[in-house]
């Protein structure tokens, strides 16, 4: 049974008004579905539910009729376009007068809108934080990679705790809860550089995961490539937190003993295989949204060149802000680099029948969410689909 403090209670009651009593409702539900005992104080948030490709009209009225503030950092998941580029982007002028509706409803709230999958790019969250955060991709990297603590929330959930300072603790804010159940055993891997495949093998890996915590011997991957891996199996399965022997925070300090667990296999050659080669009309890159050393790389990768099929880039804007040069790199080789959206949430992407990818989130949710083929390949394979191998200013291949 959940203890609620006196001002918890009175929150409840109605007394602060009815958006945070509502709120209020939301935490308490959860609570006792999850048996929590009581709510634990959050020091940020990260809400989805943003794209009105997603929510429509019955979550933009839900959202305009709330009345309150947010009592934490909280910032925004991607919408459905770049705020500033969306004319460029084709999206229409109806779709984007009601994604600003939704926009103007969060940002009553008090929300930040930076509008990203990558909050970790921009404020700072610290091991140990409880936080409550939505975004699957966003979720793993914050409990594996940081080691702050948050279960998966919904959109609403995520915002409840939002308004309130406070969510439910159960699941993932406790350390017992946290501990691995499967070790992932990689062979193969050692050798491996390109972040794609690392999230290819999230994809692979999720679907025989489930919701379990997996433990990764094998791997030695760094930032992005944690990003990526946690990102797909998160996508394909539904992976919140993930350890990696000797690199991830709670595996480095809490060493687990993970003898007697179930061992499950992975092939380096069984992830090499889901790069088949199917022709594509874009390609698309930035799920999870772009750091700032993955725009150098995509620009380094296309100097020289320009693209024969449309390419799009996606990061946080201020990201985008923080590496002018790679931008510029991008854009003078016909790519698009944009803010504020995805190419999964964005209605942008829906025209073409076969989409490109370097990640296996993207290569999980493109086929349902934007109705295409979906290929992957490793960034330098994306960027030579993109150009077929063209330099800048020679004649475009013969079709
Ligand atoms: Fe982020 Fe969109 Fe991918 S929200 S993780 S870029 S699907």
């Amino acid at each position: 049974m959940m203890q609620l403090l006196p001002d918890e209670e009175a929150i409840l009651a109605g007394e602060s008004g009815e958006t945070r009593q509502q709120m209020m409702e939301i935490l308490v539900a959860l609570g006792k579905v999850f048996s929590a005992e009581r709510l634990v104080p959050i020091q940020s948030a990260q809400v989805s539910g943003a794209s009105y490709k997603t929510i429509g009209e019955a979550g933009l009225e839900w959202l305009s009729r709330l009345d309150a503030r947010v009592s934490v950092p909280t910032v925004l998941n991607p919408v459905g376009m770049d705020r500033v580029l969306w004319r460029e982007m084709q999206i229409s002028p109806s779709f984007a007068e009601k994604q600003e509706a939704v926009i103007g409803a969060y940002a009553r709230l008090g929300i930040k809108l930076d509008c990203t999958c990558t909050p970790y790019y921009l404020y700072q969250t610290r091991f140990g934080d409880h936080v409550a955060w939505s975004e699957s991709s966003a979720v793993a990297y914050a409990n594996s990679v940081i080691g702050a603590r948050t279960n998966r929330e919904g959109g609403p959930s995520a915002l409840a705790a939002a308004i309130i300072g406070k969510t439910p603790e159960y699941g993932l804010h406790l350390v017992p809860e946290r501990r691995p159940q499967v070790v992932v055993r990689v062979e193969g891997a050692g050798s491996w550089d390109e972040t794609a495949l690392f999230g290819a093998l999230g994809y692979l890996a999720g679907k025989t995961i489930g919701d379990k915590v997996p433990f990764f011997r094998g791997l030695r991957p760094k930032r992005d490539q944690l990003k990526a891996l946690g990102a797909a199996m998160a996508a394909s399965g539904a992976v919140a937190l993930f350890h990696i022997e000797g690199i991830t925070p709670d595996a480095r300090i809490f060493g687990y003993d993970v003898s007697g667990l179930e061992v499950i296999t992975v092939e380096a050659a069984e992830v090499l295989d889901l790069r088949d080669e199917i022709p594509v009309d874009a390609v698309a890159l930035g799920c999870p949204h772009c750091s700032s050393e993955e725009l150098g790389r995509i620009a380094e990768l296309l100097e020289g060149r320009s693209v024969v099929l449309p390419l799009f880039v996606f990061a946080a804007r201020k990201v985008i802000e923080a590496s002018p040069d790679a931008v510029a790199g991008i854009e003078r080789s016909g790519g698009h680099v944009y803010a504020d959206t995805c190419m999964v949430v964005s209605p942008a992407l829906e025209q073409y029948g076969s989409i490109m990818v370097n990640s296996g989130k993207a290569y999980a949710y493109v086929p349902n969410m934007c109705g295409a083929s979906v290929r992957i390949g490793t960034t330098p394979e994306c960027i030579e689909v993109a150009t077929a191998g063209r330099a800048r200013g020679s004649p475009a291949l013969p079709t």
